[in-house]
């Protein structure tokens, strides 16, 4: 039995609006977005290529914000903090210790091995005068996260060293390394054959499982988006429909 979502909200999103910039050309993106997600809860947004799903998750990880309509005003609310009230330090603190975040296209540091790309999150919470006292635990954190997702022999490796499969596992256990509560993960599966996408949607369902952890993902795929709690429906930057689905 995948674990009951205990029906708190832990993100509340209100009225979300983005507008793209490119010179004197305006790109409405986003419309005015509401969700409500539960602790727990995995939630799934389905969208077609261009809907704005990878904006609205930039925006609810704190990698982006909305626009500013002072009578119209936007927000989100992660427990009782506002996201968008925040100032910069405070997003920050959000953006590393609270959340995870899965990229579209992996973003690993092509210079660097994979046990690094893993820690670099870490690097970046504690500073890198702090992150001294920190390493070895991190490190050892990291080794686990690496042996969980088979990839243990991998640790020296460089990301263009291996399989689009392990570079997403080694992409989610980056995300995974400051112990986040919310796991974004942004087309987890989206460059990958359908046998490895199912490989990662079960180590994320593993996770949720063990761990309790809240998790939303974007995906274009209705099939990959039938293994979360509940689809949200974003068409041209407005959430259509929310539909309960089945379990993991
Ligand atoms: N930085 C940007 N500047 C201008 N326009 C942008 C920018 N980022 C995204 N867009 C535009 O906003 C729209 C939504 O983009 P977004 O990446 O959020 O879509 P998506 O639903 O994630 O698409 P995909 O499924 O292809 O990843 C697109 O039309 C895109 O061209
Ligand atoms: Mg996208």
């Amino acid at each position: 039995m995948p674990p009951q979502s205990d029906q708190t909200p832990m993100l509340q999103v209100e009225n979300i609006r983005k507008t793209y910039h490119l010179g004197r050309v305006k790109v409405p993106v986003l419309h005015g977005v509401d969700l409500t997600v539960h602790h727990k809860e995995w939630i799934t947004i389905l969208g077609a290529s261009g809907s704005g799903k990878s904006t609205l998750m930039h925006i609810i990880g704190g990698l982006d914000r909305p626009d500013r309509h002072p009578e119209n005003p936007a927000s989100i609310t992660y427990g009782d903090r506002v996201i968008t009230d925040m100032g910069a330090g405070a997003l920050n603190a959000y953006r590393s210790t609270e959340v995870g975040f899965v990229f579209q296209f992996y973003h690993l540091l092509p210079e660097l091995d994979i046990l690094q790309n893993i820690c670099i999150g870490s690097m970046i919470r504690y500073g890198r005068f702090g992150y001294r006292s920190q390493r070895k635990g991190v490190e050892s954190r990291a080794k686990e996260l690496l042996d969980r997702f088979g990839l243990s022999d991998r640790m020296k490796h460089r990301p263009a060293e291996l399989s689009g499969g392990e570079r997403q596992r080694v992409a989610i256990a980056r995300a995974l390394i400051n112990e986040p509560a919310l796991l974004l993960a942004d087309e987890p599966t989206g460059n990958l054959d359908l046998k490895t996408g199912e490989s990662i949607l079960d180590v994320l369902a593993e996770l949720r499982l063990s761990s309790g952890l809240t998790m939303v993902m974007v995906t274009h795929d209705e099939r990959i988006a039938a293994r979360a709690d509940r689809v949200i429906r974003l068409i041209d930057g407005r959430v259509v429909e929310q539909t309960g689905v089945g379990s993991v």
